[in-house]
């Protein structure tokens, strides 16, 4: 979509950390931003995984959609969360391992945790350095390596795509588009869940229609954003801010604070909506209090804003 593509650069490029044979770099770029998106979006998608499971009344199999080393797996399965996994991947004796050491030492770490999650995940990313890595670690039993934005996916991967019960993304929408979501839900074998935490600068509307012509309402969580990470510098914060005041959006309060702010949108099919609205299935802690980082935040409006560099 050509949309994306151009709101895409008002972002900074983290294509360099992404496809890397192990996520330390992931971690020490991203966790250097307060990343946080994976561990304030937990507790909504176990809210949700709970409701879908009692529907299904099985576990669900939840796809990852940009699952990277598999990182919500990881949140979801064990008493993890992307903050303590960054103490674990910056520890400085861990830089001295090579990454077929990191991934044998992380097979036995996440293999020590006891499972506080049902849900059993599997994972779609480009990369496949990421996808390999988090096969291999034990966090996804199985992943797909493809953009499905430049093509269809092979009669193997077709295969896997279609046992989700859950289409959940975090910090991918923008990346991906409705061609990837309409490709997903072309293989899957019954209606999903799509479950997406995405920047407001991402308009969703072509992903909500795609969905629709496949059966699923799309419900907005209302009242409520969820914190992605900090702005990485003053230019990035500029640029971003022009950018959603382009498209309508007050950043007043939200972004001008500093932060990326995602929203949650869940399609279902339209009876599971109606059995279970979304505002009663799911109760919300934002995340707002927990950037540790410098921020930069404008005050006022118009002309007269001013924009404060807000130290740690
Ligand atoms: C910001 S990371 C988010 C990773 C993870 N979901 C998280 O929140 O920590 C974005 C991910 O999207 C993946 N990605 C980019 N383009 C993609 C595409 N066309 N299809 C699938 N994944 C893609 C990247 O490789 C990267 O792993």
């Amino acid at each position: 979509m050509q949309q994306y593509a151009t709101l895409n650069a008002s972002k900074a490029n983290f294509d360099n950390i992404y496809d890397r044979p192990d996520p330390r770099g992931y971690f020490s770029v991203l966790g250097a931003l307060d990343y946080m998106i994976p561990d304030v979006a937990d507790p909504i998608i176990r809210q949700i995984l709970r409701a879908r499971e009692k529907r299904l009344d099985r576990p669900p199999t939840v796809l990852d959609v940009g699952c990277s080393y598999g990182i919500n797996a990881a949140v979801h399965r064990f008493p993890l969360s992307f903050r303590r996994l960054r103490l674990r991947y910056a520890n400085p004796d861990m830089a001295a391992v090579d990454p077929e050491q990191l991934a044998r030492l992380d097979r036995s770490y996440y293999g020590s945790w006891p499972q506080i999650g049902t849900a059993r995940f599997i994972g779609l990313d480009v990369s496949a350095p990421a996808v390999r890595y988090a096969v291999s670690v034990g966090l996804l039993e199985a992943g797909v390596i493809a953009n499905l934005e430049s093509g269809e996916p092979r009669p193997e991967d077709r295969q896997c795509l279609g046992r989700a019960d859950v289409v959940l993304s975090t910090g991918c929408v923008g990346y991906v588009t409705e061609r990837t979501f309409a490709a997903i839900l072309n293989a899957t074998e019954r209606p999903p869940w799509v479950v997406s935490f995405v920047l407001r600068m991402f308009p969703y509307d072509a992903i909500a229609a795609a969905l629709a012509e496949r059966g699923l309402v799309t419900e907005k969580l209302a009242g409520a954003t969820f914190v992605q990470r900090r702005f990485r510098d003053l230019e990035e914060f500029g640029n971003c801010l022009a950018t959603l005041e382009k498209l309508g959006i007050d950043t007043n309060g939200l972004e001008a604070e500093g932060r990326f702010q995602a929203e949650l949108f869940v399609s279902r099919p339209r009876e599971d909506a109606l059995a279970a609205p979304l505002g009663r299935i799911v109760t919300v802690v934002s995340g707002r209090n927990r950037t540790v980082g410098t921020r930069y935040v404008r005050v006022g409006r118009g002309p007269d804003a001013q924009v404060l560099r807000v130290p740690s």
